[in-house]
């Protein structure tokens, strides 16, 4: 395989909000881009949401006007897929389809130089999927940035059954030189990040329905725990049409494990365009003089709000690591760095005692008998034998 260096030129195959944002990154590290897209208007609109991303870091001084054109005129611009013939690491970006994304492939395959490194952004589909349409799927891994991607400093590293080991670390180096965080994980639904973070919104919501408080309460709840946004503030921010899909997306691709079973009151929301911000309305009315609702500051409400969705997600957590999805730094590191979560769900659970965690998980699941409130083996085992993740 080729060796991933500064002078190692990168085809981004798609220029929507990731691969703009890929795009800049690669040509702000040094490299020359080629910037791909099957749509010559998007092409264009990439391009001027860069120029305007630079142009406000030379207003801010992050950089000089000589390093900002530089970085522009190392992105070389391609509405035919040709073009990335002299690429050594091509990253793909394009929309969430597995056929295109097998086609795109398929083609790039036969363009490129056999040690050309393939990487895929794709946020649910499977690598194993995708690389099954390579005539070497040994070269392909999945790279997964967070958007947006020159911003947000966690990537995961994604091997797929078939990836040679020497394709994923060369891709985790270069990562890395690049100033970014990388964590390995392996390739199941929603990887580390959009997997754990589930019940953050699922438990929430799930409170929310059966009456326990209003959003902005449970908002309030969790704020006060430490996370830097509360549930409903934050899907109404991502958008709900985007967070339900990934809900839906991770429930379906674990075979309908209950544990990730979407809630009818976002389904809603999204069937009547009420998606967050975007859209003017979501949980929250976004209307100019609308004045934010209060929440019920209950101090004893705030902790029986939030240690049920911290158990749930440190449940999830704890599944992550008894399946071998990452290891227990890596899980820690994705959350704080992936989501800004106060704290590593692990070190949470330490701190709450693995014991107590589990007994409420087990309060739930007995007093509801939903196999969603299921506690993990891990943890189970762990309290027994009186041990701690760190
Ligand atoms: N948006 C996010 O928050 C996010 C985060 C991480 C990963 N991802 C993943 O990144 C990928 C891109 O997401 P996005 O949000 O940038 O999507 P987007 O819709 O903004 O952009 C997709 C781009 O792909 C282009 N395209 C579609 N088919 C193509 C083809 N056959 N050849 C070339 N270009 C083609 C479209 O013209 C469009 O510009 C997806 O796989 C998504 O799951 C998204």
């Amino acid at each position: 395989m080729r060796k991933l260096d500064i002078t190692t030129p990168i085809a981004i195959l798609g220029a929507g909000a990731m691969g703009g944002g890929i795009a800049q990154l690669a040509a702000s590290s040094g490299h020359s881009v080629v910037l791909f897209d099957s749509n010559p208007e998007q092409i264009m609109r990439a391009q001027s949401a860069i120029d305007k991303t630079l142009k406000r870091q030379v207003e801010k001084g992050q950089i000089d006007e000589a390093k900002a054109r530089s970085i522009l005129k190392r992105i070389i611009l391609a509405e035919d897929v040709d073009a990335v013939r002299e690429c050594g690491l091509v990253i793909e970006a394009i929309i969430e389809s597995l056929k295109a994304k097998q086609d795109l492939f398929s083609r790039v395959e036969n363009l490129v130089s056999t040690d050309t490194i393939l990487a895929t952004n794709t946020s649910s589909l499977s690598i194993a999927s995708i690389a099954s349409a390579c005539r070497n799927p040994g070269r392909l891994v999945g790279i997964h940035f967070f958007n947006p991607a020159p911003v947000m400093p966690l990537v995961e590293i994604i091997p797929g059954i078939l990836t040679d080991a020497d394709v994923s670390d060369a891709a985790r180096g270069l990562i890395d030189r690049w100033g970014k965080t990388t964590v390995l994980a392996k390739d199941t639904p929603g990887f580390i990040v959009n997997r754990i973070a589930r019940p953050f919104y699922s438990e929430s919501i799930r409170q929310l329905e059966e009456g326990v408080a209003d959003a902005p309460t449970i908002d309030w709840a969790m704020r006060e725990r430490g996370f830097r946004m509360g549930p409903f503030e934050l899907m109404d921010f991502i958008g709900n049409d985007v967070n339900y899909k990934v809900t839906e997306i991770v429930f379906e691709s674990f075979f309908y494990d209950p544990r990730f079973k979407p809630s009818l009151t976002q389904k809603r929301l999204v069937e009547a365009r009420l998606f967050g911000r975007k859209s003017g309305r979501g949980y929250y009315d976004y209307s100019a003089g609308v004045p934010a609702p209060e929440p019920n500051k209950d101090s004893k409400l705030c902790e029986a709000i939030s240690s049920r969705v911290l158990a749930m997600l440190i449940n999830e957590a704890a599944d992550a690591l008894f399946m071998g999805v990452a290891s227990k730094i890596d899980i820690e590191t994705a959350m704080t760095k992936g989501v800004n979560y106060p704290k590593g769900l692990l070190h949470w659970a330490d701190e709450l005692g693995i014991e107590n965690v589990l007994a409420q998980l087990e309060a739930l699941h007995q007093e509801y008998g939903e196999d969603r409130y299921r506690p993990n083996p891990l943890l189970r085992r762990m309290a027994k034998a009186g041990q701690s993740f760190f």
